[in-house]
């Protein structure tokens, strides 16, 4: 897959689908020649290397002469894998690192390259893994005495490339890594439209897209987590570019803090592009020996549109990424206690919500917010992570699931602390900011120091002590502030700098170590519902949930959006009690991710636990093979019009699950919706009129959704099995 000619210096790495080609030239820079469809012939690449040729003279120190490139090159317009810094090229390094003199020139150069048949193991970090191959480029600034890995790993089943780089001090003195990106994609044309995912709470990831901007253009994140109000998943897509054709890039970052998707266009048009930790406020001490990583950045490419960059991510994401031991197996039926009753409850109450849900086809409780503690609402408790046993028997709850073969799970959040704790009493120096006059409170809490281990470590170990006692199947890992203050009382003044890093670095040590040692405990990440909806949190925790807001008037376009980047399986999805939309809208929706529950089952009528029992069958039925591990098309974009369609078809093409909703009320609609990815020879049966046709048929001709007459939020759940 992976091959350098020393005498070309040339490497191509190349799975047959797609391809990508780095010239290293005279001066030792890397050219980016292609990256695209698969080649068969890389040989040809004379007139990219020399297009736009242009020599910039070079000065000798000694000589005093000037010395020109025999294999010269547009300095400052050279695709390139890193730009230097502080040079003439000025499009903006991905990297830059100080010395002592306090320069800015950061200037790599290739040394070698060594071919790897595995993705490198990037410490601290979550990253990739299966199979793959990794091309090793070391790289120097001989200047500064720093060597820079340069990882490019290319998987050999899916369209996508992983680039990061490792950089190590070999030098006597300390320097600075004032910007530390993880990847550089110049590309030959602009001609793109980029589409990202901004919003805020209960409004995550709304679609934008609009032609690459000429100049700079960011989307980024600087709130210490990957943020409700851009996420870092983006995508470049040809202009003309659909669902199912057109070129697609999409990018993504195995990371859960601050970040920066960066490009820049000059005059000449060609698109560069850097992506990876934000710099602002960022600067890294290297001291002599030591060695900094950056995240992983993951690079799908698609020649199909849209949904085959989408179902690459994906299968990267279950196949690739996850870790959970179980995670491509079933999720249960979950029942969240928080819409239901908050933290008014008691041992009684929750018992009654026990029984009820197990109506409702419910195969896993999950007690939140509010059992810890001197918890009873949001102003206190946090960091007191012992039972409040005057207000909840939490063995007996545990013993209750049991006998109703129900999985038990339960809410933490253990970033944050409640000015009223013991914690906070005991250790104010534990939040961050401590020792400013003022601190802002989000939601009335601060932000633990994760930059300190002994913080991490008293977390661990309260987290450690209740999970002793009360072996639960569930965390649900809340996350509900951002970081104000990225101050911490643990490092001198030169590293504040490093704080942001180092937050995200102890979430991953605290979420890593418990992970491990309690494989099979499913961990659900969250963040004030889905602000930290991210890769990174992926490798750990084989759901998120997607948002706080459940209701289809603003889910519709959540689900859908989130999708595009992300596997359904990992976007938690409730049915609750908002009254815009029928239980059955609902929970047609949440079906469409791992389904839920979140209300109070008390006040369910007949008709609704009979309604959503019926829904969970489909789920308990459908789920695994055909929504978790099928193939998912997106046939109606709710931002394109009033209509939200997606598909899923199990591997083996023998079932498959449409939902089409429409947002606002329609007359008369003659609407046949062509589905996508059946076998046209086999015949299926679709729950809609009962009818057989065969998959030609639903291919070439479609779903027939006419009917006269649409309400607001009516859809069709309809499920297709084969005949045979
Ligand atoms: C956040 C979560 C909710 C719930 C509450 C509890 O808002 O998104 O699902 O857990 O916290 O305080």
């Amino acid at each position: 897959m992976i091959g350098y000619d020393k005498k070309t210096r040339i490497l191509v790495l190349d799975n047959k689908s797609i391809g990508y080609a780095v010239y290293v030239n005279d001066a030792g820079y890397l050219e980016t020649l292609y990256f695209g469809r698969s080649l068969s012939d890389y040989a040809d690449f004379d007139c990219v290397r020399r297009a736009g040729e242009f020599s910039t003279p070079r000065y000798d120190a000694a000589s005093g002469k000037e010395t020109g490139y025999a294999d010269a090159f547009k300095f400052d317009a050279a695709p390139l894998e890193i730009s230097p810094h502080g040079l003439a090229d000025k499009r903006g390094a991905p990297v830059i690192v100080r010395d002592e003199r306090g320069s800015f020139i950061t200037d790599f150069r290739f040394r070698s390259v060594r071919l790897l048949k595995e993705a490198p193991a990037i410490e601290g970090l979550p990253h990739a893994h299966g199979r793959c191959e990794t091309a090793d480029i070391l790289l120097e600034d001989s200047d500064l005495h720093v060597r820079a890995h340069l990882y490019l790993t290319l998987f050999a089943d899916k369209d996508a490339l992983v680039k990061s780089f490792r950089f190590e001090n070999t030098g006597k003195k300390k320097v600075r890594l004032t910007r530390a990106m993880s990847m550089q994609l110049d590309l030959p044309r602009c001609d793109y439209d980029l589409v990202h995912f901004g919003g805020r709470w209960a409004k995550e990831r709304d679609y934008f897209c609009n032609p690459v901007a000429d100049g700079v253009q960011e989307v980024s994140s600087n709130l210490g987590r990957s943020s409700a109000e851009e996420n870092p998943f983006v995508f470049l897509k040809e202009r003309s570019a659909t669902m199912d054709c057109g070129e697609v890039i999409g990018f993504n970052l195995v990371y859960s803090g601050n970040f920066k998707f960066r490009t820049f266009t000059n005059f000449l048009r060609g698109l560069h592009i850097t992506y990876g930790m934000n710099d602002e406020d960022f600067e890294w001490t290297l001291a002599p020996g030591e060695v900094f990583c950056t995240p992983q950045a993951v690079i799908v490419y698609s020649s199909h549109g849209i949904d085959a960059m989408s179902q690459t991510f994906h299968r990267f994401i279950r196949e690739n990424l996850m870790t959970y031991a179980d995670n491509c197996e079933y999720k249960p039926v979950l029942f969240n206690s928080w819409e239901g009753c908050t933290f008014h409850f008691d041992t009684d109450l929750i018992l009654s919500y026990i029984d009820d849900a197990c109506k409702i086809g419910t195969e896993l409780f999950v007690l939140d917010d509010g059992w810890f503690g001197a918890r009873d609402n949001d102003l206190a408790g946090l960091g007191d992570w012992t039972v409040n046993k005057g207000k909840i028997d939490l063995h007996r709850v545990m013993a209750h699931c049991r006998e109703r073969g129900l999985k038990f799970g339960i809410w933490f959040e253990p970033e944050m602390v409640n000015p009223d704790s013991d914690l906070f009493r005991a250790h104010p120096e534990y939040a961050l900011g401590w020792g400013r006059k003022e601190l802002a409170l989000g939601r009335h809490q601060l932000h633990l120091d994760f930059s300190n281990p002994d913080v991490v470590e008293n977390i661990y170990a309260q987290m450690k002590a209740f999970l002793e006692e009360y072996p639960v199947d569930y965390i649900k890992w809340d996350y509900n502030r951002v970081v104000a203050e990225h101050v911490s009382a643990a490092f001198p003044p030169e590293r504040q700098g490093e704080i942001y890093h180092r937050l995200v670095l102890g979430y991953y040590a605290l979420l890593g170590r418990l992970t491990r040692e309690y494989p099979h405990t499913m961990f659900e990440g969250c963040a004030s519902g889905g602000g930290r909806f991210d890769m990174g949190t992926l490798y750990y925790c084989p759901q998120i949930w997607c948002s706080d807001e459940s209701d289809p008037a603003q889910r519709i376009d959540i689900q859908f959006n989130t999708s595009l980047g992300y596997p359904l399986s990992c976007i938690g999805s409730h049915v609750n009690d908002s009254k815009v939309a029928s239980y059955s809208a609902k929970a047609a929706l949440a079906l469409f991710g791992t389904y839920g529950y979140e209300m109070n089952p008390n006040l369910l009528t007949e008709g609704e636990i009979a309604e959503l029992a019926q829904t969970a069958e489909i789920y308990k039925k459908y789920h695994r093979d055909v929504i978790a591990n099928g193939t998912l098309y997106h046939l109606r974009a709710p931002y394109e019009g009033n209509h939200m369609c997606m598909q899923c078809v199990s591997r083996d093409a023998s079932a498959s699950v449409v939902l089409f909703m429409n947002k606002l009320k329609e007359q008369d609609m003659f609407r046949f919706v062509r589905l996508k990815g059946l076998d046209r020879k086999k015949k299926y049966r679709n729950t809609l009129d009962g009818a057989v046709h065969s998959g030609e048929y639903y291919l070439q001709i479609g779903l027939n959704l006419s009917k006269e007459g649409f309400a607001e939020f009516s859809h069709r759940l309809v499920l297709l099995t084969e005949e045979t």
